[in-house]
């Protein structure tokens, strides 16, 4: 069965496979190199240290899934902001993961007295679109243009859920 819980670090190499596929075949992530495991423990490190949640959905020990939060913008009066972010390892899809994590991260956000969550996603990403959708995300707007990956000009469309 699978279970929510607090990222450790022994589930970097398994976040890190989640990321790496998703930089090398998609455009959910708008980075052209795979990251290396040092990147990704300082990443992890960071975010501990500014009590940014990560999450992971545990499969028999293995992280399959995982979400996170951070601030939207630096500046102070954005600090009940928060965008964040869900994935799903590609094997394991379409079977209420990113449900449970995302039903977790919104739990959280509450609990840390945030605002607003917000989501930045491809354009061509229809499944996060709906997924949002589904737990109320409203579509705020769209940026044209605004990344370039595998030679083409990529959209970004935010989502935005007030948690009150
Ligand atoms: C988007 C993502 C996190 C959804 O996770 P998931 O575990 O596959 O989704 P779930 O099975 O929990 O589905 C939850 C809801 O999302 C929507 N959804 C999920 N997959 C969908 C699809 N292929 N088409 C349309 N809607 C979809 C549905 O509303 C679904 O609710 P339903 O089952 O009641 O119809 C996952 O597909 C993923 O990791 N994609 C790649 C990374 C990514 O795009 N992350 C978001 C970046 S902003």
């Amino acid at each position: 069965m699978v279970q929510i819980r607090i990222a450790a670090e022994s589930d970097i190499p398994a976040i890190l496979e989640i990321t790496n596929y998703e930089i090398l075949n998609s455009t959910v992530l708008y980075e052209y190199e795979p990251r290396s495991l040092e990147t990704q423990l300082v990443w992890f490190r960071q975010k501990t240290e500014s009590n940014c949640p990560i999450i992971v959905a545990d499969l028999n020990g293995k992280a399959i899934g995982f979400g996170t939060y951070g601030p939207f913008r630096a500046r102070p009066a954005y600090s009940k902001s928060i965008e964040h972010s869900v994935y799903v390892h590609k094997d394991h899809r379409g079977k209420a993961v990113g449900n449970s994590l995302m039903v977790e991260l919104i739990k959280l956000a509450k609990v840390g007295e945030f605002h607003t969550m917000i989501a930045g996603i491809d354009s061509s990403n229809m499944n996060s679109v709906e997924f949002h959708r589904k737990f109320g995300f409203e579509v705020v707007g769209t940026f044209k243009e605004v990344g370039f990956k595998f030679d083409k000009w990529l959209n970004v469309v935010f989502m935005q859920l007030l948690l009150k």
